[in-house]
């Protein structure tokens, strides 16, 4: 993590501290652990792509849904990354896997706040994996989704961080946990989930 945890809010300790093990299983799980290896190669780039696009999918469409209504946040811009993803998948000749049909949904400010931790810090470790990719020397695939905005994401991260402590008691940090925890859930199920329908989709594409 590149903040100490001297630097960051009570909210963002109890939110790390609380989907610490959930992201670990993440990092580790198959279709996503080759993403920072120096033999990434062009398949399992591919792989992880097309399954990040459900989730990337059905999480956008629910925190948009549901910033409108949700007093003190109508004005709160998230950054929609699915189309970065759809045009690296369409460089890559690649077809997403189907987007899963059962997604947490945010109800009220906290749930809100834990949606867009899940939704938000998959940007920073993107932008991690962005750079890692290029140090390998692996820059020939097509990276728009995990480069983001480069330093405006910095910036995004941090307006997130203001409204969040400021829309947040303490008495909302459970709900929002549970909620990312929930979150962290959904996208094991779809990722373990859609192992065996990316292989039968996308082998020949990716083999050719
Ligand atoms: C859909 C999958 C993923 C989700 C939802 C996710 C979620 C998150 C969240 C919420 C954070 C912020 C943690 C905090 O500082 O409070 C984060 C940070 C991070 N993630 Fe992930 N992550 C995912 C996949 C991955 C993968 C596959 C890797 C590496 C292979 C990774 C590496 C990182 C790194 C290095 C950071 C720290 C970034 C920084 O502090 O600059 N993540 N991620």
């Amino acid at each position: 993590m590149s903040a100490s945890t001297a630097s960051v809010s009570p909210l963002r300790q109890c939110l790390r501290q609380a989907s610490k093990q959930a992201h670990h299983e993440l990092d580790h799980h198959p279709l996503l652990t080759p993403l920072l290896r120096a033999d990434l190669n062009r398949t399992h780039y591919g792989k992880a792509l097309a399954a990040l696009h459900g989730i990337q999918a059905s999480s956008e469409q629910r925190i948009q849904a549901f910033l409108q209504q949700c007093p003190g946040w109508a004005d709160y811009r998230l950054y929609c990354r699915l189309p970065a993803l759809e045009a690296d998948l369409a460089a890559l000749g690649l077809q997403p896997v189907a987007a899963p049909s059962n997604w947490p949904e945010p109800t009220c400010a906290a749930s809100l706040v834990g949606m867009l931790y899940v939704t938000e810090g998959s940007n920073m470790g993107g932008q991690v994996i962005a750079r890692s990719i290029r140090q390998h020397g692996q820059d020939d695939l097509p990276m728009s989704f995990f480069s983001g905005q480069g330093e405006v994401s910095d910036q995004a991260w941090q307006d997130f961080w203001a409204l969040a402590n400021a829309q947040c008691s303490v008495d909302d940090y459970a709900l929002a946990a549970s909620t990312a925890l929930a979150v962290f859930a959904a996208i094991k199920i779809h990722l373990d989930g859609c192992r065996a329908s990316i292989n039968a989709t996308n082998s020949r594409a990716l083999d050719a």
